[in-house]
């Protein structure tokens, strides 16, 4: 039985995560939970479903929130354990406390954004096995939360599913086999749209994604494709291999969901139907491989054609932003991860247009004194930094 905790059980990586606990209850517990303020009722919901130990929240009001949640329903209508209630922590501390639980054997790290860096940083000095969603910390922070790894005895098994597939492909074999990695994108939902469309385009176009259904931050990245520019530098870090040897194929059926090519010409792949559950389920239960009851089957013949693609970066200009800042060693991929988040935010929010964002990261990176290998301090400084400068940019253009 392994003990699971979960940062961000309330978003759409957590509730897949808790929906395999429930599917697998002989292989899985929940020891400690994890979200935001922005579903209250859910979370509740998960506490008295799932009887964790801890539960975090960001802020006292929302601690204050989920236990008068949690005291309306009587202890009588709770099943079993869950009469007795959790420790509610909250703010920072109460985020790295959930990910550093001393019964936890693996956690899924699912909150979104940078917001992920210290609590994975805090599960790896507690030497855990990170089922890693929130690729942001590697994107931000993969020098030094790699290095950490090693020196803490961790283990990251990727959850993004074209990190999965390439984890997948790679057993057996070692990063210096590997020619190239084919990390490949469903190219969202503006792929055949021409430039003059896309600058038009609302957020509303931007959030419908075609194959996928996830939260609102990643759903835009796939429509810019900086989500694949983002899956280049985790790669770079998860597998030890050049940004250079990383190629991105756009294939719009999400079928094959990455390959390596190795030395020898093979290309190894792994596909299943795009449906998050499939690599979520493999990070659970790794490293053996388990019936899945929660995802269903691929079937070759219904799906007929499988097609490939270049990008076009003309269209989608911030993924050879990213792709150039995945060379670096330095505080730029930070300061790309920042001004990006920031970015998305004012989309959502509708304060910049979709077409605006690349525009906008380059902004703030022409702004920026780089710092090389950097440590954890200086990525957190060049993030509160890109943050102050990318908000400040976003001042000036309100004007
Ligand atoms: N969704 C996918 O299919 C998918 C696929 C591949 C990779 N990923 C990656 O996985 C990560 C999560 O994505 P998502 O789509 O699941 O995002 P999401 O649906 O927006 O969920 C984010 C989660 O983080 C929580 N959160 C927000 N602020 C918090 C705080 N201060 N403390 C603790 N928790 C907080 C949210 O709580 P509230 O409910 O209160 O907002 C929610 O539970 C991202 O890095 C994304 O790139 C996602």
């Amino acid at each position: 039985m392994k003990s699971i905790a979960v940062l961000g059980s309330t978003g759409s990586i957590g509730r897949q995560t808790l929906d395999i606990v429930l599917a697998h209850r002989e292989d899985f517990q929940v020891i400690a939970l994890a979200a935001g303020k922005n579903n209250m009722a859910l979370l509740c919901q998960q506490v008295i479903r799932f009887n964790p130990e801890l539960v975090s929240v960001p802020d006292e009001d929302a601690a204050k929130q989920l236990r008068d949640l949690l005291a309306e329903i009587s202890p009588a209508a709770r099943p079993g354990k869950s009469r007795s209630l959790p420790e509610i922590v909250f703010e920072g501390p109460g985020l790295e406390a959930v990910a550093s639980h001393p019964g936890a054997d693996t956690i899924v790290s699912g909150v979104v954004g940078f917001l992920g860096v210290r609590p994975t940083a805090a599960a790896i000095r507690a030497g855990k096995t990170i089922a890693l969603a929130n690729k942001e910390t590697l994107v931000a922070a993969g020098c030094a939360i790699m290095p950490m790894a090693r020196q803490y005895g961790a283990t990251i098994i990727p959850v993004d599913s074209e990190h999965s597939a390439i984890h997948q492909s790679l057993c057996g074999w070692r990063n210096t086999d590997i020619k190239e990695i084919l990390l490949t994108g469903s190219g969202g939902p503006f792929r055949t749209w021409s430039k003059e469309q896309i600058a038009a385009a609302t957020v509303d176009d931007a959030l419908k994604h075609p194959n996928w259904s996830m939260g609102p931050k990643i759903t835009i990245d796939s429509a810019t494709l900086m989500n694949k520019g983002l899956e280049v530098i985790e790669a770079r870090w998860l597998f030890g291999v050049s940004a250079k040897n990383i190629r991105v194929i756009i294939h719009p059926q999400s079928i094959l969901h990455s390959a390596v090519e190795f030395a020898d010409g093979s290309v190894v792949g792994q596909m299943g139907v795009p449906d998050m559950h499939l690599p979520i389920h493999y990070a659970l239960h790794w490293p053996e491989r388990h019936a899945s009851r929660e995802v269903p089957l691929l079937d070759l013949v219904k799906v007929g054609a499988l097609t490939f693609e270049e990008p076009d970066p003309e269209r989608f200009p911030c993924l050879p932003l990213a792709q150039s800042a995945a060379e670096s060693d330095d505080t730029v991929p930070c300061v790309l991860n920042a001004a990006n988040e920031v970015a998305v935010n004012a989309v959502l929010r509708r304060q910049i247009r979709f077409a605006e964002i690349a525009d906008y990261i380059q902004r703030v990176l022409d702004l920026h004194q780089t710092v090389s290998k950097p440590s954890l301090d200086d990525i957190l400084e060049a993030d509160r930094w890109a943050r102050q400068a990318a908000n400040e940019l976003l001042g000036a253009l309100a004007k």
